[in-house]
């Protein structure tokens, strides 16, 4: 067998994308919570505060909140060893700097947690998937304040405290890169509004997110320290703790053999991979560090230097590099067309397919991915946590969906692990898919843009009962897992 025994199998999911009940059992209100719906051509837009009758696609998303028990029961169907979720900062502390913990937050993903261990389902759980209180946004600017790093670590070692016998597996910040893109500090809470939005309560479309390079980057900076503090932390409390890292992979192809497409090519590979990597896999931040940051506007990089900071990093380094792969982009300094993606827009690749909302498929592009990571972090294991195929589903009548791209897009990206298991001795302990069940989708808001096994009838016109059904993937998945990923067909 190419997987070893007890790799992990299983789906992933984040909390505001299908929990709902937003303001339920004492929940404060996230970021995610102002997030209007949008589509692939109209932009999200965050408003300042809620506006009545207006869809946001958080507030109910699948109604995760009272539907749990079905829910993980399906994966267990499916023979699930892992759920990824994520816990909402907002459910635990609503402010995120409350005196005490909300006890029916906690309360709640005990719960689950105890449906997953019934199914036998090991739970790897991300602390903070694109998500912050909200209070800690309109109050200290996000993670733009170093007070957000005790916040942070507060709220992890309640969970840590909370759950230390029924999670072993945990990961710090969903696609911590992201912060690197200009506007991509708003899940961090950084520049989502500014003071006039907050006074004037005007929406901000996502595109046009406030960004201020110095800012973003010493924001992420406070975010590398919050991770390893929680490691250490975490370790303290439970030294079988397994706490990881988790970066959007961008794999990047130089578009023509001319050498100047290969060397931005490298620099942006390493710009966009490698930079939150080696600072929270190495303790250290990379040669390139200091120039990637000047080149995009960072002024003042001493933050770099503060030697507190940096004897805190390389002390918390993370026990394993997760990444999420969807798809990959080209890079070159001739004339190119543009195509859609995960968080970056790339180049287009004539040799690949992409889903109609320009995300490029390439399994290929996994299996070298794999390499690239196991040749940089040898000692560190890798896993795949999040890969899937968004598309329109067709529901029939008698209520089974046909989503034979889907298996296709899964059977491939699974032979390309495999391949880089067996064949190139990459240490690969899990994989999980994004979305098992379908959500709200993190980019655009939508319901129609669907990955999971698990159709649930909710539309973004706000219809739909909730009922949950199976998907023909459901059943393609269920054997590849009881096969250990050998029966694919
Ligand atoms: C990743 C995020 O970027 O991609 C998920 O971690 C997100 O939260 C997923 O849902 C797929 O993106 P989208 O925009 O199709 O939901």
């Amino acid at each position: 067998m190419a997987f070893p025994k007890g790799f992990l199998w299983g789906g992933a999911v984040a909390a505001n994308q299908l929990e709902g009940a937003y303001l339920e059992d004492g929940k404060g209100l996230s970021c995610a919570d102002m997030l209007k719906g949008g589509n692939v051509k109209t932009p999200r837009m965050f408003s300042p505060e809620i506006e009545e009758g207006v869809y946001y696609p958080s507030h109910q998303a699948i109604d995760f909140y009272h539907h749990y028990k079905e829910d993980i029961a399906l994966f267990g169907e499916m023979g699930f060893k892992c759920f990824r979720l994520s816990i909402n900062w907002a459910r635990i502390y609503p402010n995120g700097d409350d005196a005490v913990p909300n006890e029916k937050g906690l309360e709640f993903y005990d719960h689950v947690f105890d449906e997953c261990k019934k199914h036998g389902i090991e739970p790897l759980v991300t602390l903070s998937h694109y998500e912050i209180p909200w209070a800690i946004v309109t109050k200290y600017g996000g993670f733009a304040s170093r007070e957000v790093i005790d916040l942070f670590v507060r709220y992890a070692e309640t969970c840590f405290r909370r759950y230390k016998n029924k999670v072993k597996y945990w990961l710090t910040f969903n696609e911590i890169n992201c912060a690197l893109m200009p506007g991509g500090g708003a899940y961090n809470g950084v520049g989502t509004v500014c003071k006039e939005d907050l006074e004037n309560k005007t929406p901000r479309p996502v595109d046009k997110l406030i960004d201020d390079p110095q800012t973003r980057f010493e924001a992420l900076h406070n975010e590398f320290v919050a991770s390893a503090k929680t490691v250490i932390i975490g370790h303290a409390i439970n030294p079988d703790f397994k706490i990881g890292l988790m970066i959007a992979h961008l794999t990047l192809y130089p578009l023509t053999p001319d050498p100047k497409d290969l060397l931005t090519c490298q620099k942006q590979y390493n710009e966009m991979n490698n930079y939150c990597g080696d600072v929270m896999v190495r303790g250290e931040y990379p040669r390139f560090a200091k120039s990637f940051a000047k080149a995009s506007g960072v002024k003042d990089t001493s933050f770099m230097d503060n030697e507190e900071d940096k004897e805190i990093l390389k002390k918390g380094v993370v026990d394993m590099y997760t990444f999420s792969y969807y798809m990959t982009n080209c890079v070159t300094t001739h004339e190119s067309d543009l195509t859609g993606g995960n968080l970056f827009m790339g180049v287009k690749n004539p040799y690949l397919e992409a889903s109609p909302w320009g995300w490029q498929i390439d399994p290929l592009g996994l299996r070298y991915t794999l390499n690239e990571l196991a040749d940089r972090y040898p000692d560190t294991p890798l896993m795949v946590v999040e890969n899937g195929l968004g598309m329109i589903d067709k529901r029939e009548a008698d209520g089974s969906v046909h989503d034979d791209y889907r298996i296709n897009y899964l059977r491939d990206h699974i032979k390309a692990m495999k391949a880089a298991v067996e064949e190139d001795n990459v240490n690969l302990i899990g994989y999980t898919t994004w979305g098992p069940i379908d959500l709200v989708s993190a980019g655009t808001g939508e319901m129609y843009k669907r990955y999971g096994f698990i159709y649930v009838d909710r539309n973004d016109d706000g219809t739909g009962d909730f009922s949950r059904s199976r998907k023909d993937s459901f059943f393609w998945y269920k054997k590849c897992i009881e096969s250990n990923g050998e029966d694919l067909d």
